[in-house]
């Protein structure tokens, strides 16, 4: 098991559309093992593989939080349906350090995806455990939590965006 690095806002693999996992071998054993260590290394209770660099839709969540069924979680190729309600949480992301911000998404939904043995796992999903897959699945698709930012607040990140940016290609060039 290893820390990864974790890509920065601006590192273009953000932006890209992870692909299904065809089957579950060594590399993604590994894979899934590396991330849960890295998100641990960060303390954050979710990681995305885009956020690795590696372009599979693997999620890897911790709550941390006694209510919201804590304790590591591999989720493979995820999907989510029947998003209910609607709900304004604060957030942040490992990939935009120093930035927090309220994002506002579905209360519950039904959720359906592989765990690293190949079972189908399904539940409904609620609280912060539906809060965190909805923002992993996103990263699956490119999406990031900053998108969905009232241009009031968008305009005040700015430059910090901009600073992580010039960060992302720096660390691309290094
Ligand atoms: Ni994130």
């Amino acid at each position: 098991m290893a820390v990864r690095k974790i890509r920065i806002y601006g590192d273009p693999v953000l932006r890209k559309m992870a692909e299904p996992v065809e089957a579950i071998d060594d590399e993604i054993r590994e894979l899934a093992a590396d991330m849960l260590e890295t998100m641990y290394a960060n303390n954050g209770v979710g990681l995305a593989a885009n956020q690795v660099g590696v372009l599979r839709r693997i999620i890897v969540v911790d709550t941390q939080s006694e209510e919201d069924d804590p304790g590591p979680k591999v989720f493979i190729n995820p999907v989510i349906r029947n998003p209910k309600g609607a709900e304004v949480m604060e957030e942040g992301c490992l990939s935009i350090p120093d930035i927090r911000a309220d994002v506002k998404r579905a209360k519950e939904f039904d959720f359906e995806a592989l765990d690293l043995d190949g079972n189908r796992v399904a539940f409904h999903a609620n609280g912060l455990l539906a809060r965190i897959i909805l923002h992993e699945v996103d990263h699956l698709n490119g999406r990031l939590f900053v998108d969905y930012l009232s241009p009031v607040k968008k305009m005040m990140l700015k430059d910090q965006l901009k600073k992580l940016e010039q960060k992302a290609l720096a660390m691309q060039a290094a």
